[in-house]
């Protein structure tokens, strides 16, 4: 049985070969536990399947954001891609390469290009022609050249969630072609920028190549255009959206992403960027959440009430996500494949439960009538990956602490996020300004 990653020894769950019972039983629960060994093995698996066109990848911030994990990354030549200062800021922090990141976003407020231009940014990624002329502005304030690219809102239906799609003309995101022309011709009179690249990002996750086919083919075409313009594009980044299984059921690899974009890269001889987040990060960890009760109400409708709640992982709230989830120690071997709807293994002692947390919102679950073995008071539970958009999108809401985070580094935990106290909760706020 492999030591990288989650898996089932002798009926516990391990983490890099770490129990993650023992982990719980040491920093509580909820809390968030990631393999490094599963965040280096995404990361090689994606580098390698591009190496032909010696992308520069640039992991997504905005899906996991931990110092300690940005660095980890960082170590191996990843660059990033933020959507915010603050985000730019992480990077820093963790050591990353400023000059290997690239900054999207629609609304860069000044203070943010600034805080970018001044460390030095790889790229920015313009949303508006507003964004461009102030970027353009803010430049040469400060004497220098800026190197832009302008994300194309080519109206491709990826096919994701309505909630995480971004390349249709009705979202909000990048600039449709005509316009796009438009704000590249006007940046022929911006001498503090330099327009070299084309983005898209499609949406999220994206579970076949054929959508990153048909942004590139736009974008080739753009290319050629500017070039009518006199304007030479060096730079296409393709976005992220990559996807991984939430179910255990077969997925494109990135090879097969790759293998679909071949023929026009090669033929393009340009450079890459690649921004993929999930793809990296879910599998590469889980949430740990406690029974804390059980209840059945009058219907017999079984409930298994956890620690860990809306706040710590969004997704199933928010998007409906599944996410599977079984008991870190069990006898019941976890299926393969678990799927929405899933029934009960016939002649098996599971029961169908609704797993929810305390949060006073009926949508707090994470999962509804779940075939589980039984779980009782004081289980342990895994909901697996939760490595992406898991801690990033957690908050205080109904005054809970965000959770703690471990990483295991070479089959030791390493608690890299300590669990918020109740001082943090109001660490901000001044009772002395009340009358
Ligand atoms: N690049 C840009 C410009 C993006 O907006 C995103 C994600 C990514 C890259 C990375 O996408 P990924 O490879 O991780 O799929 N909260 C949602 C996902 C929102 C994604 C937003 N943008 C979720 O939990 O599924």
């Amino acid at each position: 049985m492999s030591d990288r990653g989650f898996n089932y020894i002798k009926g516990r769950l391990c983490c890099d070969g770490v129990p993650v019972s023992n982990i719980a039983e040491k920093y509580g629960t909820p809390c968030y536990l990631y393999s490094s060994a599963t965040l280096l093995d995404r990361l090689s698996d994606f580098q390698r399947a591009f190496a032909a066109h010696s992308p520069l990848i640039c992991f997504s911030v905005k899906s996991l954001a931990n110092l300690s994990i940005l660095k980890l990354l960082a170590g191996k030549g990843c660059g990033f891609d933020v959507v915010s200062g603050g985000e730019l800021y992480r990077v820093l922090r963790a050591g990353g390469d400023a000059s290997k990141t690239v900054f999207a976003g629609v609304g860069k407020t000044a203070g943010e290009i600034e805080f970018a231009l001044h460390h030095n940014v790889h790229m920015f990624n313009v949303e508006s022609a507003g964004e461009m002329r102030l970027i353009a502005k803010l430049a040469a304030e400060k004497g220098c050249i800026a190197d832009v690219a302008i994300r194309i809102n080519p109206d491709i239906d990826a096919k994701t969630h309505k909630k995480t799609t971004t390349g249709r003309k009705e979202n909000k995101f990048g600039i449709g072609l005509s316009k796009a022309l438009e704000v590249a011709s006007e940046t022929t009179d911006m001498p503090s920028v330099n327009l070299c690249g084309l983005h898209v990002h499609l949406g999220s996750p994206i579970y076949s190549p054929d959508p990153y086919r048909e942004g590139l083919k736009t974008l080739a075409g753009f290319v050629e255009k500017l070039r009518g313009k006199r304007i030479k594009i060096t730079t296409i980044n393709l976005g992220g959206g990559y996807c991984m299984s939430y179910t255990g059921e077969k997925v494109p690899p990135p090879e097969s992403y790759a293998e679909a974009l071949d023929p026009e890269l090669n033929e393009l001889k340009i450079n890459l960027i690649l921004e993929p987040g999930r793809h990296i990060a879910a599998p590469a960890g889980v949430l740990l959440a406690r029974v804390i009760y059980r209840k059945e109400n009058d219907d017999g409708k079984k409930f298994v009430i956890i620690d860990g709640a809306m706040n710590d992982l969004l997704r199933p709230a928010l998007y409906g996500a599944f996410h599977r989830i079984w008991p870190a120690e069990s006898r019941d071997k976890m299926p393969g494949v678990m799927k929405p709807g899933d029934d009960a293994a016939e002649g098996s002692d599971f029961e169908k439960v609704d797993i929810v947390g305390p949060v006073c919102e009926s949508c707090d679950c994470m999962a509804k009538e779940r075939p589980l073995p039984r779980v009782g008071e004081g289980d342990l539970l895994a909901i697996f990956d939760a490595g992406a958009y898991g801690y990033t999108m957690s908050s205080n809401y109904n005054g809970r602490t965000r959770a703690a985070e471990v990483l295991v580094c070479d089959q030791k935990p390493l608690l890299v996020g300590r669990r918020e106290t109740y001082q943090d909760l109001v660490a901000r706020e001044d009772l002395t300004k009340t009358a």
